[in-house]
């Protein structure tokens, strides 16, 4: 096949979809990859190493990546008439982390004007054997590692117990609200910076994970069950005000507060109020890690690193993983990686075979088919902005 990897358009994504280590893999598996020119350099891949890797580098026009089989992308959202993706041929496939439960709608028009094939890494089933392909997890590991250097940077306090022959320092207390992914991770990084951790979740079999990672998890009469897929449910408003109130003394005790709490499809859930902020010791920080959602913390500031009256620092970047860009596309890369390889054994590319879509993995990531909306959430939010 003919794989292209187009540069991102985004100015604050640095990932590249594919590193030189995975087109030499490809290429030893025979495939053609192009590549357009600088696509790796925010992350530290020069073209040359694309070059030595087997891949072509080609200069952007408008037509560069026509002759593709498949473009593989992070999350380039230009699929404008104007843009390369426009003169794409029918039935070419792109995969990438598209967003369908969050992007906006109409982006996707133009691939299914020409009836292109789209699948959406970011909704890849939670489920044993998509492990190695879970772009979710890779970037979330990466996140929940970054907030805690972040959380530590911004603290005026050392994090560790120290005993020195002038006294003792205490360490730093952080508590970590929403222990999936990110958050084991910022537990694990926290600790091994000598912190003292609490963690809170809904979901109540997340207790053990938080346990064996060295912090105490916070006991809150209000945990629910997970849904089958391992996601948290939204709560109800009345046992929502009341994680708020059980939360205000823990936050206000805190040194760092660290948030991932996600509900898949919906506006981060509230969890550190304004008023709960202002309770809040001089020179504690907060680092929000949903603000692509919205955001946990009230008064976050999506994209911004602000300091309230009473002296708290509040975090809340966007994009986060892709400020570690040479691991996150390395992951990234390697995730779809495994994924082709995946749709390789389902049928992508042979003539004579047509592509399983009875699989489980294809049927959940394919988003966009033969001019056809195929992912339920993403039709629904579609048919909403065409009516
Ligand atoms: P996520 O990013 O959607 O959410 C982060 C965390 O926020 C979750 O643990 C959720 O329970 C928590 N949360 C939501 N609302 C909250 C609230 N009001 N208060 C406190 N916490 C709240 O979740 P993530 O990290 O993507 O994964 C969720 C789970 O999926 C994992 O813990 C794991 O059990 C499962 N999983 C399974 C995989 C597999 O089998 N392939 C791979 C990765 C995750």
């Amino acid at each position: 096949m003919l794989i292209a990897v187009p540069r991102e358009r985004d100015p604050r994504e640095r990932r590249v979809s594919l590193v030189p280590e995975t087109v030499a893999r490809l290429t030893q598996m025979n495939h053609r990859i192009l590549v357009e020119e600088e696509a790796g350099v925010a992350s530290g891949f020069s073209d040359q190493q694309y070059r030595d890797a087997g891949a072509e580098v080609a200069k952007f026009e408008r037509d560069w990546m026509k002759p593709a089989d498949l473009v593989v992308t992070v999350q380039n959202t230009d699929f404008s008439a104007s843009s390369p993706y426009a003169s794409l041929k029918e039935r070419t496939y792109i995969i990438g982390m598209l967003g369908p439960l969050s992007s906006p709608p109409e982006m996707f028009e133009v691939l299914l004007k020409n009836k292109l094939t789209a699948f959406s890494m970011d909704v890849m089933p939670r489920i044993s054997r998509a492990q190695s392909m879970d772009v979710l997890s890779s970037m979330s590991t990466i996140a929940g590692y970054r907030a805690a250097i972040m959380g530590a940077d911004q603290l005026p306090r050392l994090f560790p117990l120290l005993m020195t022959a002038a006294g003792t320092i205490t360490p730093a207390r952080v508590l970590i609200l929403g222990a999936g992914v990110a958050g084991l991770q910022a537990i694990a990084t926290t600790h091994r910076l000598g912190a003292i951790i609490q963690a809170f979740d809904t979901r109540p079999v997340v207790r053990e994970q938080v346990e064996s990672l060295g912090a105490s998890f916070l006991t809150l009469e209000i945990q629910t069950q997970q849904t089958s897929e391992g996601y948290a449910q939204a709560l109800a408003e009345d046992v929502h005000r009341q994680e708020l109130l059980l939360l205000s003394k823990p936050v206000a005790e805190a040194d760092v507060v660290i948030t991932t709490a996600l509900i898949p499809g919906k506006p981060a859930p509230l969890l550190v109020s304004k008023e709960m902020v202002a309770s809040m010791r001089a020179g504690s920080v907060i680092v929000d890690l949903a603000a692509e959602t919205g955001g946990n913390c009230e008064l976050s500031q999506p994209g911004q690193r602000i300091v309230t009256e009473n002296g708290v620092t509040i975090d809340a970047p966007l994009n986060i993983a892709s400020q570690l860009a040479p691991h996150a596309s390395q992951l990234y890369s390697r995730n779809v990686f495994n994924f082709l390889n995946h749709l390789f054994t389902m049928g992508l590319g042979e003539e004579e075979k047509e592509l399983d879509m009875q699989d489980e993995i294809v049927s959940r990531t394919m988003i966009l088919h033969d001019g056809q909306v195929r992912h339920e959430v993403l039709a629904q939010r579609m048919e909403q902005v065409r009516s």
